[in-house]
C-alpha cells in the first residue's frame, strides 16, 4: 500500500523485516531493512528506483494495484545496484518502452546486470525533468557514493532530496519517518552503515556535500533508499555525516582480540584496566573478534582514536578472526588513527610483528611499544600488561 510523504509523493517500497545479511553476508542486518521506492504523481507520473530482485513480483503487483503501469512516464535509477534496481526486468516487462533516467554509468551497471536494452536516458548534474505545476526533478551526480552509477535527485517544489543509499541505514520501520522510530536504534544503525560501507568514500563525501551546500537547495525531507524518510531536522543527518567523513574520531580506545586458552584474552582485560586507570575519561570497548558481529567490531573502530589488536601465534601467524578484521580495516581506509598489537606465544612468537605489519599496511600510526608474552601470563606479565595499557592511553 502506498504512503503519503509529502502532496503528491508517496512511498511505495518494501519493508524487510526478515534481513539479517546484506551484500550477501558481508554486512550484518541485525534490523531488518528497507528498499525505500517512491512514486511521484505531478503532471508526470515518474517511479524513483526500485526495490531487491527477491520482491520484484510483489513490488510490481502492488504498484498495479496503486496506478495503471501504462501511466508511469518516466523511472529515475538513482544507482544500479539490485537493492534498488532489482524489480526493473519484472517492470520492464509490462512497460518496455518507458525512458529510464540515470547516470552513464548506471547504463553500464544495469546493462552489465540484467543485459537488457532499454530505453535508457542519460542524466548530467543539473539537469532537470519537468513534472508540470511547477515542479520539476534536477539530477546530482554522486559518483563513488557509493558506486561509480550513484546519483541523488532533488524534487523542486515539495524540496525532497531522494538520496538514495546516502544518509540511509538498515532499520526496518512500518512508520517511515525518522521522528516516530527509536532514536538510539537510528543512530546506531546510520552509524554502523557509514563505518562499514561509506568510511573509503570519506574524501569524495567531503566535497560532494561542499557542493550540495553551495547549491543552497530548500531541503525540507531527504528521502533515502533504505530505513528512515528523515522530515524532522532532516539537516541533522547532513550534519553527522560532515563529521563522519573528516576523519571521525571520539574518545574511545577499543581493544580487539582473539583467542586459543584464555592468555592473549587476559592481556586485553589488563590492557583495558591500565588504559583506564591512566585516563579515566577515555571509553575502554574490549571485543573478542571470534564472539562479535564484524561490522558492529568495524563500527567501534570507526569511533576509536586507538585500537589495540590481539592474537595469539599460531602456526607462525595470526588467528584468521583477527586476519578478516585487519583486511577489512585496510579496504575501509581509515585515517589518522593510533594502533597497537599483543599477544601470546609458546614457541615461535611471529603473531605481534605480523599484526604491526598488517596495521601499519592498512594505515594506521603505529605505538612504538608492543606486548608479547610466552604462554598464559603470570602476575608479573599481567602487570606488564596494565603498564602498556597506560602507555597506550598516553600514546
Ligand atoms: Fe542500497 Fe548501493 O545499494
Amino acid at each position: 500500500m502506498k504512503k503519503q510523504i509529502k502532496n503528491n509523493v508517496y512511498w511505495v517500497g518494501k519493508v524487510d523485516w526478515e534481513l539479517r545479511k546484506f551484500h550477501g553476508d558481508e554486512y550484518s542486518t541485525h534490523k531488518g531493512s528497507t528498499y525505500n521506492s517512491y512514486l511521484v504523481q505531478e503532471e508526470k507520473t515518474v517511479l524513483i528506483d526500485t526495490v531487491w530482485s527477491p520482491f520484484a513480483r510483489e513490488f510490481v503487483d502492488n504498484l498495479a494495484q496503486e496506478i495503471d503501469l501504462n501511466k508511469i512516464d518516466y523511472i529515475v535509477i538513482n544507482h544500479g545496484e539490485i537493492d534498488h534496481s532489482g524489480a526493473l526486468p519484472v517492470l520492464m516487462e509490462q512497460i518496455p518502452d518507458v525512458p529510464i533516467y540515470c547516470t552513464a554509468n548506471a547504463v553500464k551497471s544495469l546493462k552489465g546486470q540484467f543485459h537488457q536494452d532499454w530505453n535508457f536516458q542519460v542524466v548530467k548534474t543539473g539537469d532537470k525533468l519537468d513534472l508540470g505545476n511547477g515542479k520539476e526533478l534536477i539530477f546530482v551526480e554522486m559518483a563513488m557514493l557509493h558506486w561509480p552509477d550513484s546519483m541523488a535527485t532533488y524534487m523542486t517544489g515539495n524540496n525532497i532530496l531522494f538520496s538514495n543509499d546516502a544518509f540511509g541505514q538498515h532499520l526496518a520501520t512500518e512508520e517511515l519517518f525518522n521522528d516516530l522510530v527509536d532514536q538510539c536504534d537510528l543512530y546506531g544503525e546510520s552509524i554502523k552503515y557509514y563505518a562499514n560501507i561509506l568510511t573509503p568514500f570519506s574524501r569524495i563525501l567531503k566535497r560532494k556535500l561542499d557542493e550540495i551546500l553551495a547549491l543552497n537547495l530548500q531541503i525540507d525531507i531527504i528521502a533515502t533508499s533504505h530505513g528512515v524518510i528523515w522530515r524532522d531536522n532532516p539537516m541533522q543527518i547532513v550534519e553527522k555525516y560532515a563529521q563522519w567523513c573528516d576523519d571521525y574520531q571520539e574518545n574511545q580506545i577499543s581493544v580487539i582480540y582473539d583467542t586459543m586458552w584464555g592468555g592473549t584474552k587476559r592481556l586485553a582485560e589488563k590492557i583495558a584496566e591500565g588504559i583506564s586507570s591512566a585516563d579515566p575519561e577515555v571509553k575502554v570497548k574490549v571485543i573478542n573478534i571470534a564472539k562479535t558481529d564484524v561490522n558492529d567490531a568495524i563500527t567501534e573502530v570507526f569511533k576509536a582514536k586507538t585500537v589495540v589488536i590481539g592474537s595469539p601465534t599460531i602456526n607462525r601467524t595470526i588467528l584468521h578472526s583477527v586476519a578478516g578484521l585487519i583486511e577489512l580495516m585496510r579496504g575501509l581506509g581509515f585515517k589518522k588513527k593510533k594502533a597497537g598489537a599483543f599477544g601470546c606465544y609458546g614457541w615461535s612468537g611471529e603473531a605481534v610483528k605480523y599484526i604491526r605489519e598488517l596495521l601499519e599496511k592498512a594505515g594506521f600510526q603505529l605505538i612504538d611499544e608492543e606486548l608479547k608474552t610466552t604462554w598464559y601470563p603470570d602476575n608479573d606479565q599481567q602487570l606488564a600488561a596494565v603498564e602498556f595499557g597506560k602507555k597506550i592511553a598516553k600514546a
